[in-house]
């Protein structure tokens, strides 16, 4: 722990969003890893201002989101943004003209060729490159599989990916883990026979931020319509996979599916590559690949599981298969915590490196 000598000279850190899904578990993080940081500031919006969190050991008052909120931040300090991303496009603004740099886990600034997409296992470099002072995160499908496809793309050079995601409702943050919560409440007291319509019946009409009832289904949306039947959250995904791996056509396919899981994203990856794919040494890959953790003996009934994968940081690959119809594709299944690898531990690492430079 810091002594108080030392917070007064380190870099002072607002976690914006502190009270959501994810900043819940970034606050635990903070309280984990190695303490660097100094002035701490929790801010969310006006209907949490004067809640009391613990962080660090210590309880601290939840500020409202005003320019108040950021006084005495300045070059050298950092703000992670873990909401909505029409609160990241307005308020990011005011935190880098006073010299602070923002790191934001929204969609706000994904896109933008002036904000780096990082995730530092891939493209820490990247960090340093930032123009508007913004850093980016990418969305919790990508994050979970990116870690296994950049080291297997740096030994077989990838030229295609199909990913089907199974996303779990903690995703859509606290308002998708209470929905959840609540379908399986409403079903546990309904007598369910084999028909679908005694779920609908069980649930209502309130299916929260999904577009089916989530408890007992599999709901292949989520996002908003873009063309040509694409959500625009497949496309996005498809979007930060080229941007990180800097390979701008890359051919990605992504089917975004939502499932009954409260956290924890799992994906089926197919990844086809210029040269042929040795099982043996992809495992190695895989093994040695920075915040990777292979779990692959299906004879011993071990492969990840995202009930296994919450509450750790890796992503867990299993079940690596050689393609049957194409020795230069592997196809393989991938878990992690959305909110830990997702976003809260991504935005925490990305952090640390922008206040390692000023160290
Ligand atoms: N959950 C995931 O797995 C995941 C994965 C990847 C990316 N993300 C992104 O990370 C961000 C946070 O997600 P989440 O799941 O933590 O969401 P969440 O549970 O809904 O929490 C949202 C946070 O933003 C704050 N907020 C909302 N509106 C605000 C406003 N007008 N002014 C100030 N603060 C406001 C909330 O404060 P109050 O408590 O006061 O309402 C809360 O602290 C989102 O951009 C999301 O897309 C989430």
């Amino acid at each position: 722990m810091n002594t108080a000598a030392d917070r007064s000279s380190a870099p002072a850190l607002a976690v914006v969003g502190a009270t959501g899904a994810v900043g819940s578990v970034l606050l635990r993080m903070l309280s984990q890893r190695a303490d660097i940081w100094g002035d701490l500031r929790l801010i969310a919006s006006s209907r949490s201002a004067g809640r009391r969190l613990t962080v660090r050991g210590e309880e601290s008052e939840v500020l409202a989101l005003t320019e108040d909120a950021f006084d005495g931040l300045g070059a050298g300090d950092v703000a992670i943004f873990l909401t909505p991303a029409e609160v990241s496009a307005r308020w990011a603004p005011v935190v880098t003209a006073r010299g602070a740099v923002v790191v934001d886990h929204s969609a706000a600034f994904r896109g933008d060729p002036e904000v780096p997409l990082v995730v530092p296992e891939i493209n820490a470099h990247a960090v340093r490159t930032r123009p508007r002072g913004i850093v980016a995160g990418p969305d919790s499908v990508t994050a979970a599989m990116i870690a296994a496809v950049g080291a297997l793309h740096a030994e077989y050079a990838l030229t295609g990916l199909v990913v089907s995601s199974y996303q779990a409702a903690s995703a859509e943050g606290r308002a998708g883990a209470e929905t959840l919560r609540r379908q399986v409440a409403l079903v546990a007291g309904t007598e369910l026979g084999e028909h679908t319509g005694d779920v609908r019946r069980a649930v209502g009409e309130d299916t929260g931020p999904f577009a089916a009832p989530l408890v007992l289904n599999v709901v292949p949306w989520s996002g908003s319509l873009e063309a040509d039947g694409w959500s625009s959250h497949e496309l996005a995904v498809r979007a930060e996979l080229r941007r990180i791996l800097e390979l701008d056509a890359l051919p990605v396919s992504v089917t975004c599916v939502q499932v009954p899981v409260m956290t924890g994203h799992s994906l089926t990856v197919r990844a086809a590559f210029e040269n042929p794919v040795e099982l043996v040494r992809a495992r190695e890959i895989l093994e040695a690949a920075p915040g990777v953790v292979l779990v692959d003996d299906p004879a011993a009934g071990e492969f990840p599981t995202p009930v296994d994968a919450a509450g750790t940081d890796p992503a867990w690959v299993g079940r690596v298969r050689v393609s049957l119809d194409d020795p230069r594709a592997l196809e393989f299944f991938v878990c992690a915590d959305n909110l830990r690898k997702g976003v809260a531990l991504n935005a925490t690492q990305i952090a640390e490196l922008i206040a390692g430079e000023f160290a």
